[in-house]
Order: C-alpha cells, then structure tokens, then sequence
C-alpha cells in the first residue's frame, strides 16, 4: 500500500483528534518529509486536513470522500480487508460485480461507487445515483457461503441489515415496503436489486450479486421531478453527521461478519420493520392491478393479501410490484 493510502488510514481513524507528524512517520517507518507530501497528495484529493502548529495535523471529520481507507478502520474483521474495491465512478456496482464473479472473484467482495452512470433498479428502472450525497454498493455473494437459498430471504436479510446500520449509525428509525425498499418519514431512501448468476450447465446458482443503493444526502431539489414527490435521503438538507464510509462498513459488517439468523426469525425482525401491515395496497401484476389488503408475511417472507372479494392471495417478490396508499 502507498504511504498516502497508508497516512489516509490513519487519519480516517483519528477523525478529528490532533495526528503528530512525528507519529504518521514513526508508525509508517518514514521520514516527516515523505509524510508532508502524501498530506500534500491528500490535501489536493479534496481532503481537509488542518496543520496545527506542535500538535500535527487534523483530519476533518467533515471529510466524507468514499476509499476503502476510510472504511477498513471500521470493519470487524480485517480478513477482507483487500476485497473492497471502491470507484469514483462506475456506471453500475451490480454490472461491475457481475463481471468480476464470472473472472472469480471471492465470496465477500465489496464493489462501492461514488455515483454510477447507469444506476440499475428492479424491473429494468434505472436507479438515481449522483456523486457525493449517495452510497451505492454491491456485495459478491457465493451461494455455497451463504445461510439462505431462498432469494426473497436473502434481500429481506440486506434491507433489515440496511435498517439496522442506519440506526446504529444515524441514530434514525427506518421501516421497509415489501420486499426491500427503505423509506424514512414516508420517503424511499434505499433501494435493493438482488441478481444471480446461474451456471449454465447445472442450472444451479453460483453468485449472488446484492446491489444497495442508498440516498445518503440527496436535497429534494437535487432529485429528477419524477421521483422528487417518493424519494428522499438519510440527510435531507445536505450535511450528513455521519460519514459514507462509517456507514459502508457498517452494512459491510452486518452482511459479511455478523451470524446470519435462520429464516424464521429473520422474518419475525423483517416484519417488524414492514409499515404496510393492514393496509390497503395496489398490487401491480404486469398489466393486472388490483386493490387488496396487506394481512401479513409467511415464513418463506411471501406477502399475504386479501381481496375484497375476500380471497386470499400469496404473492413472492419476483412477480408483482405493490403500491401503497400515499
Ligand atoms: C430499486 O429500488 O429498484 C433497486 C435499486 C438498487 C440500486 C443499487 S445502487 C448499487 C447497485 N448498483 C446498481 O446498478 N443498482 C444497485
């Protein structure tokens, strides 16, 4: 690693606190002077890093520039430390891990982007993704490495796990539209697209590809008109408290390092966090909509609704969208 990424480690873990230069050179077994420059390197990336006088030098804990750096000082374990590959830009996380599954890439790598060119979301949407305000980032999941086979449970497991770390992080109370959108005060903040690559021969699943695409700081003003009324973000007016990075490896944590809970009880916190529970929705079944009312969520995390003729109906996640009522 180069003394600059080396340097950046350091300080993004003392975000805030006094850094002597004495201290970077000692721990990096360089001289002051090469430690001056990789600040000097930093400083040109966009970083803020404040020199005070006999104290060394300050990292702002208003940085919020997404490196695998600032994220490694918060990871629970270090074993996969060098398979977080992170882009200024790419034009989708979920393509680019795609494309590094089929060249074989390990169980747990971690592709995080500034902003994508070409976003993707479910049934073939795109998916707003803009620099600096977002965290948009996929996880290469082998199917032999993970405790679900059922697709429904494993993107049930990401959008719990994205609650979880937004309130362990961001202190806020987050709840889930079935199957996997976030929304925080009535707004989508996070989108989950969950994909696989089968191997042809065996017509078994290989890799799991799960996409995560957060809206961190987005202003409303800042979002295409058509979503503008639906969408919003963790930190509405632009200054987040927490950054990018602390909230990346907090997610990281929870998907890759924590123990996965059997299904049932994944699905017992699941459902908790899902707000739509005896409402009225719209279900959207390709061109077939119909009204119906929310009742509950089965073991296998399928969404039981009753129609008005009072038929009940079992609905999994790769058929049907669902509307709820604004
Ligand atoms: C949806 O709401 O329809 C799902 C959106 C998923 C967006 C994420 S952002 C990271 C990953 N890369 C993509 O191109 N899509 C997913």
């Amino acid at each position: 690693m180069s003394t600059k990424k080396r340097v950046l480690e350091i300080l993004e873990s003392g975000k805030g606190k006094n850094i002597s230069g004495e201290f970077l050179a000692d721990t990096l077994k360089v001289s002051r002077n090469t430690v001056w420059k990789a600040i000097n390197e930093l400083r040109n990336d966009g970083y803020s890093i404040l020199a005070v006088t006999n104290k060394g030098y300050c990292f702002s804990d208003r940085n919020d520039i997404l490196s695998a750096e600032g994220i490694r000082p918060f990871l629970l374990s270090g074993d996969y430390a060098d398979i977080i590959h992170v882009y200024k830009s790419l034009e989708s996380t979920n393509k680019a891990a795609k494309e590094m599954a089929v060249s074989g890439a390990q169980h747990g790598t971690v592709i995080i982007s500034d902003y994508q060119t070409g976003g993707r979301g479910r049934y073939s949407r795109g998916f707003f993704s803009p620099p600096g305000c977002g965290l948009y980032v996929s996880f290469i999941l082998h199917a032999n490495a993970i405790a679900f086979t059922n697709p429904t449970a494993i993107t049930a497991y990401a959008a719990l796990c994205v609650c979880e770390a937004i309130e362990n992080t961001c202190d806020m109370q987050t709840s889930i539209k079935w199957v996997n959108d976030i929304f925080l005060k009535g707004k989508k903040i996070c989108g989950i697209l969950t994909e696989a690559i089968t191997e042809f021969e065996s017509q078994s699943i290989g890799e799991i590809i799960l996409g995560i695409g957060i809206n961190v700081s987005t202003r409303p003003e800042d979002f295409p008109e058509t979503i503008r009324e639906i969408a919003g973000s963790l930190y509405p007016d632009g200054n987040p408290s927490v950054s990018r990075n602390r909230l990346a490896a907090e997610i990281i944590n929870r998907i890759l390092f924590s123990d996965m809970p059997k299904e049932t009880e994944l699905f017992a916190r699941y459902k908790k966090r899902l707000f739509m529970l005896g409402t009225n929705i719209t279900v959207i079944q390709g061109k077939h909509e119909y009204t119906a009312k929310a009742l509950d969520i089965d073991e296998q995390g399928h969404l039981i609704v009753q129609t008005a003729d009072g038929s009940r109906n079992v609905l999994s996640s790769g058929e049907i969208t669902i509307r709820t009522p604004d």
